[in-house]
C-alpha cells in the first residue's frame, strides 16, 4: 500500500517525531537546571538584600537614635540612669553582637526580643508625643533586629560582645523611676505646701495673682505631679544649684519673699525641701553610681495640721532664735517613746512670743503613722520639749539636728487640741 504521505515528509515526521521525546527531555533538564540556579542565585541575592537591608536600616533608622540630643521614650518613667542610647554602639555588627551577648536580642524569635519589650513599656496614662516616639522606636527596632538575625555574617560574627545597656546596679535604676520620685515628692514637700497655700494655691489666691501675676500660683491643685513639673520647669527647683532652688531662697527670706519668711534654714521643713530637691539635682546629673551612693528615706513622716500651739512668756533674748517644740503623749506606760507633733518657728522677742501649727510626726510604717492623716491629735495629757538653736548651729549645717546642749526645758499640760488659729493650745514657757 501506498503512503498517504511522500517519502520525505514521512522521514521528516519519524525524525521529528523521534527527536520530539529527546528534546522535550533535554528542555525539561534545562529547564529544572535553570531553575535551580535560579533557586540558589535567588536565595544568595536573598541574603546579600538582607545584609544590604539591616545595615541601611541600622544606619537610616537605628543610628539616628544613638545620635538624637533628645530624649529616648525610656524618659517617660525613667528621669535618669536609662536610655534606649546605652543599648546602641556605633556600628551594627557590634550592637547587635553585644545585644545578643546581653540576652536583648532573641535571635530565634526576633519579635520575643527583651529590648522590644522595654520599649513597649507604655504607662497608664498615654501621651500622644512619646508614644509617637515609642512607636518609632519600636518599628525600627524590630525592622532591624528582623532583618539582622537573617543575615548568616551577622550571625556568624566572631566580634567580641562589649557590655551593653546602663552599666548601674538596678537599686540605682529603681531610685531614678518617675514614680519613685514623685513618691519622694510627696513624701518630702507635697505635705508641707499646706503652708504656702493660702497664698499659692490657686484656689485661694486670687487676690495675690492680682497683685503678682500668675506665677504666684506654682501649686496645682491636688495634683502633686503637675506641681513638681511646674517647680522643675520654671526652675522653682534648680537642679544644677540645688541649694540656690527659689523654693528654698523665698521662704527663707535668702532672697525677698512678698509672702515674709515662711522657713528657717535647718528646720524641719527646710531639711524635708532640701532632701527632695538635693535628691533631685542628684538624679538628674546621673549623680548616683552605687546602691550605697542613695540617699536613706528619713524615718519620720508627718502632716501639716490647722491645730495651733503657742508659748507664752519666752525669755527676749531668744529673739529670732529657732525654737523647736517636740510634742509626747501619756500613754498606759509613759510618755509615747517617739515624738507625736513638732513645730519649729522664730521666736518672737518683743512680745515673748512663740507660736505656730503643728506638724504630726510618726515612726515610718508605724501605727501611728497612719492615724495623722485624720490631721487630729487625741485629747489628753501630753509633754513638750523646747530646744532652741541659740549658735545659729542651723545656719551654718542645715542637716544638724537640735539636741540636748539645745534643750531649754519641758511642760506637761492637757489639750484637746481644737483646730484652726482663734483656738491655740496655749503653754507657759517653763522657768
Ligand atoms: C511606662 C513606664 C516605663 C517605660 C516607658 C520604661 N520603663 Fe523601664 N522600668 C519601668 C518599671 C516600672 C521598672 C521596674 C521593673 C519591674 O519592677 O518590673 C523598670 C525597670 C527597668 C530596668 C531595670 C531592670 C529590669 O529588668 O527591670 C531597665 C534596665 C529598664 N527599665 C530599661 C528601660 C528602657 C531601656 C526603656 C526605654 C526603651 C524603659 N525601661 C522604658 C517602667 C518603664
Ligand atoms: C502670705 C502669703 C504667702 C505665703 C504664706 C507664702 N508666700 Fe511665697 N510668695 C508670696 C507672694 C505674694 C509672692 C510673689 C512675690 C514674690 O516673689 O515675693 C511669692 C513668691 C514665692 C515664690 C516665687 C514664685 C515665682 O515663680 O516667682 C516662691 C518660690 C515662694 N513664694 C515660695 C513659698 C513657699 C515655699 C511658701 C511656704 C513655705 C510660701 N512661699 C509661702 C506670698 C506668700
Amino acid at each position: 500500500m501506498k503512503s498517504h504521505f511522500p517519502l520525505p515528509l514521512t522521514l521528516f515526521l519519524i525524525v521529528v517525531i523521534g527527536c520530539g521525546k529527546a528534546e522535550q527531555e533535554r528542555r525539561e533538564a534545562a529547564k529544572k537546571n535553570l531553575e535551580e540556579i535560579g533557586k540558589a542565585l535567588e536565595q544568595h541575592s536573598a541574603k546579600e538584600r538582607e545584609a544590604t537591608v539591616s545595615l541601611a536600616i541600622f544606619e537610616k533608622r537605628i543610628l539616628p537614635i544613638f545620635q538624637s540630643a533628645k530624649p529616648s521614650s525610656c524618659s517617660e518613667c525613667h528621669l535618669s540612669g536609662v536610655d534606649l542610647k546605652e543599648y546602641i554602639r556605633p556600628t551594627q555588627q557590634q550592637t547587635f553582637v553585644s545585644l545578643v551577648g546581653a540576652g536583648m536580642i532573641d535571635t530565634e524569635n526576633p519579635d520575643e526580643s527583651k529590648i522590644l519589650r522595654f520599649i513597649s513599656r507604655s504607662p497608664d496614662k498615654p501621651n500622644l508625643v512619646t508614644d509617637k516616639v515609642r512607636k518609632e522606636e519600636y518599628d525600627a527596632f524590630q525592622a532591624w533586629i528582623r532583618a539582622a538575625v537573617a543575615d548568616p555574617k551577622l550571625l556568624a560574627s566572631k566580634s567580641e560582645a562589649a557590655p551593653i545597656g546602663p552599666q548601674i546596679p538596678d537599686e540605682v535604676i529603681r531610685h531614678a523611676r518617675r514614680d519613685r520620685v514623685l513618691a519622694s515628692f510627696i513624701d518630702n514637700i507635697w505635705t508641707e505646701v499646706g503652708r504656702c497655700a493660702a497664698c499659692h494655691s490657686p484656689d485661694r489666691n486670687q487676690k495675690q495673682v492680682k497683685e503678682h501675676g500668675k506665677q504666684v500660683s506654682w501649686i496645682s491643685l491636688n495634683d502633686p505631679r503637675a506641681t513638681l513639673s511646674y517647680m522643675v520647669e520654671n526652675d522653682l527647683i534648680d537642679a544644677n544649684k540645688p541649694a540656690e532652688s527659689l523654693l528654698l531662697m523665698k521662704p527663707t527670706l535668702q532672697v525677698e519673699h512678698e509672702g515674709g519668711q515662711k522657713m528657717v534654714v535647718g528646720d524641719r521643713t527646710y531639711k524635708q525641701f532640701r532632701r527632695f530637691i538635693d535628691d533631685y539635682a542628684g538624679i538628674v546629673q546621673g549623680k548616683y553610681k552605687q546602691a550605697n551612693q542613695l540617699p536613706s528615706q528619713s524615718g519620720e513622716v508627718s502632716v501639716v495640721t490647722e491645730i495651733w500651739f503657742k508659748i507664752e512668756g519666752v525669755p527676749a533674748k531668744y529673739d529670732k532664735m529657732l525654737l523647736q517644740a517636740d510634742l509626747y503623749r501619756q500613754t498606759d506606760s509613759g510618755w509615747s517613746e517617739f515624738r507625736v507633733a513638732s513645730s519649729d518657728r522664730l521666736v518672737f522677742g518683743p512680745k515673748n512670743l512663740w507660736q505656730h501649727s503643728l506638724s504630726l510626726t510618726a515612726p515610718r510604717g508605724s501605727k501611728w503613722a497612719k492615724e495623722i492623716e485624720s490631721k487630729r491629735l487625741p485629747p489628753g495629757r501630753y509633754l513638750v520639749k523646747l530646744y532652741i538653736d541659740q549658735v545659729g548651729k542651723l545656719q551654718k549645717d542645715y542637716a544638724t539636728k537640735l539636741g540636748d546642749d539645745d534643750f531649754v526645758g519641758q511642760v506637761e499640760f492637757e489639750s484637746r487640741w481644737p483646730a484652726g488659729y482663734g483656738r491655740m493650745t496655749v503653754v507657759k514657757f517653763p522657768e
